[in-house]
């Protein structure tokens, strides 16, 4: 599955040479994972049942937090979902950027994979990668794809570098930025207590005449290179006082915001200007009695 990745990063190529509306692109993450033996999971509520540590569903791993920990034995030790996300409160708050980015929403939907004790990194990255560069997928431009590691998982980097050809000055190691240990851009946690782990996320960029710089740069906020796909290798289980407790066994977590890849897919800039959010525009126009039309990408 491995494809050549040039060098050079200043494309202004087309995204790809594909147009998917986000149903079909939901179909198609789903799809490619129920091809590599995945069970179709429906999104769960919004409202996390019986976990007192979340208000609100903020990923897709939520609903399979108890598999994570070895409590919840399913029939199937991989799954792939498309999950309604509320990030408005609580860990991973997205409210102030909400207006300010062309990429943050309170309500969202994130495509996530995921692995119960079953495959870990080597599996996750390639495919990670086949799903997002093959022809036969979403056919994206390498060129344009950019990756995070947690600082010392030097594991992620051989994959990324030796098995996928990454070059790696396209692949930023990330520590621990938040003020603590643990507390990284590429250390992922669902919340205050519970699984997490290091995880590697694949950035796109969106080309010079957009603002923005590189993660770990000053201008990371920019909108230029945009996190589209966020891989966590699950292997603790925080405890209250912050002890890390090895999980079961390593497992992987996903998640890829729907609105974010829909909008490469689409060849716009802003997730506003995607064909769901498009439609939605115009049809409140409609119903308010004011004669604008928002083209469709
Ligand atoms: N659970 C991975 C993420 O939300 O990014």
């Amino acid at each position: 599955m491995t494809q050549s990745v040039p060098t050079s990063s200043n494309s202004v190529s087309p995204a790809s040479s594909k147009f998917l509306t986000t149903a079909e692109l939901r179909k198609s993450f789903i799809d490619f994972f129920v091809s590599k033996q995945h069970t179709h999971v429906p999104s769960s509520s919004l409202v996390p049942y019986n976990d007192p540590t979340l208000l609100f569903t903020n990923a897709g791993m939520n609903q399979f937090k108890d598999c994570f920990l070895g409590i919840d034995k399913r029939d199937y030790s991989r799954a792939v979902t498309s999950q309604k996300c509320v990030r408005a409160g609580g860990k991973h708050n997205d409210l102030d950027n909400v207006g300010y980015t062309a990429r943050h929403h309170t309500f969202f939907e994130m495509l996530g994979n995921f692995s119960f004790g079953d495959y870990f990194k080597k599996s996750a990255i390639a495919y990670a990668w086949e799903f997002l560069t093959s022809a036969q997928w979403l056919a994206l431009d390498a060129n344009r794809l950019y990756v995070t590691i947690y600082e010392t998982d030097d594991e992620a980097f051989d994959i990324w570098h030796k098995d996928i050809g990454l070059p790696a000055e396209r692949i930023i190691r990330i520590g621990d930025n938040k003020g603590a240990p643990y507390a990284s851009d590429n250390f992922w946690a669902m919340g205050d207590t519970g699984p997490c782990g290091p995880c590697t996320e694949v950035f796109f960029d969106h080309g010079a005449h957009v603002e923005g710089g590189l993660p770990g740069t000053p201008e990371e906020d920019g909108d230029r290179y945009i996190e589209v796909w966020n891989c966590v290798f699950m292997q603790f289980n925080r405890q209250p006082d912050g002890t890390m407790e090895p999980l079961p066994a390593p497992s992987v977590d996903t998640g890829m915001g729907l609105e974010r890849i829909s909008a490469i897919l689409q060849g716009v800039h802003s997730n506003y200007e995607i064909d769901l959010f498009v439609n939605l525009i115009n049809s409140a126009a409609d119903l308010l009695g004011i004669k604008m039309k928002t083209k469709l990408p």
